[in-house]
């Protein structure tokens, strides 16, 4: 059932993480609603720009709408990832999407607050709710000194400013992580003191708590890499994500809404590669790609487990009413 993402946040927020997963194929799909049915998980399906590309966005639409047919237990929200202006309309006028991200961090503040308000404004008259980002998330990972990546953190002042003017929903912010596989060197963690400092200077201005959505969460984790370099890859091996334990804490802080998709790719990637290594005779894409349905599955519950989503369906549906 496609619920709106402010429904899902309303009962995760300050207790655990919903999981928000990328979506680009009907293998996916399948892995990604069998795991969360699995762990009783209520989530987030993501669909990029790319993927809507790939694809074709009414591909995947058909997928998405025959998936929660084919699972008719599963409660999730449809949500855009990364859009532009242009996207986010199309979204919105499309009355298949829950909630759409507007991404203009990359535009100075008073231009970023003006084109999230026009999102902000075409999207609630339509329900729909809007996800902003505030930081430059991309120069932490290419930024790996200290100080250089402390200066693209969020920073909770502008971030109420930043609320307060745009109107939107869920704030991504920049809290030390990045996307790819290769986001931290050494021991680093999330800047937790940045999490903190948003959801309380969002209390002390009066407003309503704002659920913070982090980009950027894959763990990465080195098994996997050493198993698809085994199979022939070239990762570098120092690649390294968020440390999982680090989900729970942060979404007692607000982080509400986890972005996943590497972590994804490394599955399917293994799975494919050391298919095709045992089996160099093989050209039937089946086999693998029903090994990856199974392994996604896997990785989704493992995932909710950590996020703090697992067994939250009932709870969910308490509070939808059904
Ligand atoms: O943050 C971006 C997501 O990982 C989606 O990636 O644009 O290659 O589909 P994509
Ligand atoms: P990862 O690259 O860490 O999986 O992040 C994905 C993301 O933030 C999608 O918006
Ligand atoms: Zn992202």
């Amino acid at each position: 059932m496609i619920v709106t993402t402010a429904q899902l946040y309303k009962v995760a927020y300050g207790k655990f993480a919903v999981g928000a997963y990328n979506i680009n194929n009907a293998e996916q799909t399948m892995g990604l609603f069998r795991g969360c049915i699995e762990s009783q998980a209520p989530f987030i399906i993501q669909i990029s720009k790319g993927a809507r590309k790939y694809t074709d966005k009414r591909m995947l639409e058909a997928i998405i709408r025959t998936a929660e047919v084919i699972f008719p237990e599963a409660i999730f929200a449809v949500h855009l990832d990364h859009g532009d202006e242009e996207t986010c309309y199309d979204c919105i006028g499309s009355g298949f999407y829950s909630s759409v991200m507007i991404d203009a961090s990359h535009d100075p503040f008073e231009k970023n607050v003006e084109i999230t308000r026009r999102v902000v404004d075409r999207a609630h008259a339509k329900g729909i709710s809007v996800e902003a980002e505030l930081g430059m998330l991309g120069g932490v990972e290419e930024d790996i000194a200290v100080d250089e990546g402390n200066a693209c953190l969020t920073d909770p002042v502008e971030a109420v400013e930043f609320i307060k003017q745009s109107g939107c929903d869920a704030l991504a912010a920049a809290i030390g992580t990045s996307h790819g596989a290769y986001k931290f060197k050494g021991q680093q963690s999330l800047h937790f003191d940045v999490i903190e400092g948003i959801r309380d200077k969002i209390a002390a201005a009066g407003l309503p708590p704002v659920p913070i959505v982090m980009h950027g969460s894959s763990s990465v984790p080195k098994e996997e890499v050493a198993r698809i370099n085994a199979a022939g890859g070239t990762l570098d091996p120092s690649a390294c994500g968020v440390n999982e334990e680090e989900y729970l804490p942060a979404a007692r802080l607000g982080v509400t809404k986890v972005n996943i998709d590497t972590d994804g790719r490394l599955v399917w990637t293994r799975v494919h590669r050391e298919f095709f290594r045992d089996k160099p005779g093989e050209f039937d894409f089946r086999p693998p790609g029903k090994i990856f349905q199974d392994e996604y599955a896997n990785f989704i519950a493992r995932k909710n487990k950590k996020l703090g989503s697992a067994g939250t369906l009932p709870e969910i549906r308490k509070s939808l009413g059904i």
